[in-house]
């Protein structure tokens, strides 16, 4: 079988963490690399869990380390409320003999692209500074990707971090708006529908019971991840915000998706981070309101997802050896 080529872009992050389990445990998939990215944390603890995850895995996967800040301001502050101080839950497991490559995430990504012109699929799961970065660095890595999949965004629904805006984006929503802009094939697989994939208590509970070192390490991680979610939102369990973007690239058929332009609120004020589709004809609208929007590509957004199908398939995967 030919398998996938993915670069999974990340920034542990607990369910970075199923996610990242998840892809591993998909023979779908030739994993080329993972990138690390501030967002969750700072990327140094972004790159020190994502290294532990693969040690714990038993997996020899390249690591680069990728951006510490946005491309406008710098990063001062993670969710440590959300996903722990140490972004593993507050699990606190020592890190992995394992290091980093030398290359930084942005030329892993452009070295990998262009090493595979027409293959590979980067799957970004974290804030996109590092996509931006790569472009800049040689931007034809644009017309040989073969796609794009970002766990990221808001076009039809509320934000998570703010009322606006989704955490990734809002993390670097200059980056956001140039790669949502840029002349790839992008799918965002944004809350529209990761909001609408519940992982019960009860299924956590059953992933739980499978004890083989990855799947209980990442187990380990949940309860605290989980705490949050039933205290913020009153839900028994957890959204399944990375993983959604992992079971899109592998079983696109359980989503439903919009093709349209989209543009980020980047100005700082109280709708910064928000992603804006534009479902009208921007190219041939009369008139400036629409020229925000004009010559953009259309993305391909996530808007439906058959959530019980998703978890069904995440659970299978995590249970297996
Ligand atoms: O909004 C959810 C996203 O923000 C997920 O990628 C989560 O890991 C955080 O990075
Ligand atoms: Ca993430």
């Amino acid at each position: 079988m030919d398998r996938r080529k993915i670069i999974i872009d990340t920034d542990p992050g607990v369910d970075d963490g199923m996610a990242i389990q998840l892809a591993l445990n998909s023979k779908e998939f030739e994993i080329l690399g993972l990138t690390t990215v501030f967002g969750n944390v700072d990327v140094e603890l972004a790159t020190i869990n994502t290294l532990r995850l693969l040690h714990i895995a038993n997996r020899n996967i390249p690591v680069a380390i990728g951006a510490a800040n946005p491309l406008k301001g710098t990063f001062t502050y993670g969710v440590p409320f959300v996903h722990g101080d140490d972004g593993q839950g507050n699990t606190w497991v020592p890190k992995s003999p394992l290091k980093p490559i030398e290359l930084s995430a942005a030329e892993f990504i452009v070295q990998q692209i262009l090493a595979h012109p027409g293959q590979v699929t980067l799957i970004a799961i974290g804030p996109l500074t590092n996509l931006v970065l790569a472009l800049e660095l040689n931007p034809t890595i644009a017309d040989v990707v073969k796609e794009i999949i970002l766990m990221g965004g808001n076009a039809f629904c509320a934000g998570n971090a703010t009322p606006a805006a989704e955490a990734n984006v809002l993390s670097d929503p200059e980056a956001a708006d140039i790669v949502l802009g840029a002349n790839w094939q992008v799918t965002m697989v944004g809350l529209d529908v990761t909001h609408k994939v519940f992982m019960h208590n009860s299924v956590l509970e059953k992933i739980a019971e499978n004890r083989t070192p990855l799947n209980a390490y990442v187990a380990s991680t949940f309860p605290f991840y989980r705490d949050f979610f039933v205290k913020a939102n009153k839900i028994e369990g957890t959204y399944v915000h990375d993983s959604s973007a992992i079971v899109y690239c592998l079983k696109p058929d359980l989503f439903e998706t919009v093709q349209c332009p989209v543009r980020v609120e980047t100005t700082a004020c109280i709708s910064k981070g928000k992603t804006w589709p534009s479902l009208g004809d921007s190219d041939h609208e009369e008139g400036d309101a629409l020229v925000p929007w004009k010559n953009r590509p259309k993305i391909n957004i996530c808007v439906a997802v058959n959530s019980s199908e998703v978890i069904d398939f995440i659970t299978q995967r995590l249970i297996q050896s």
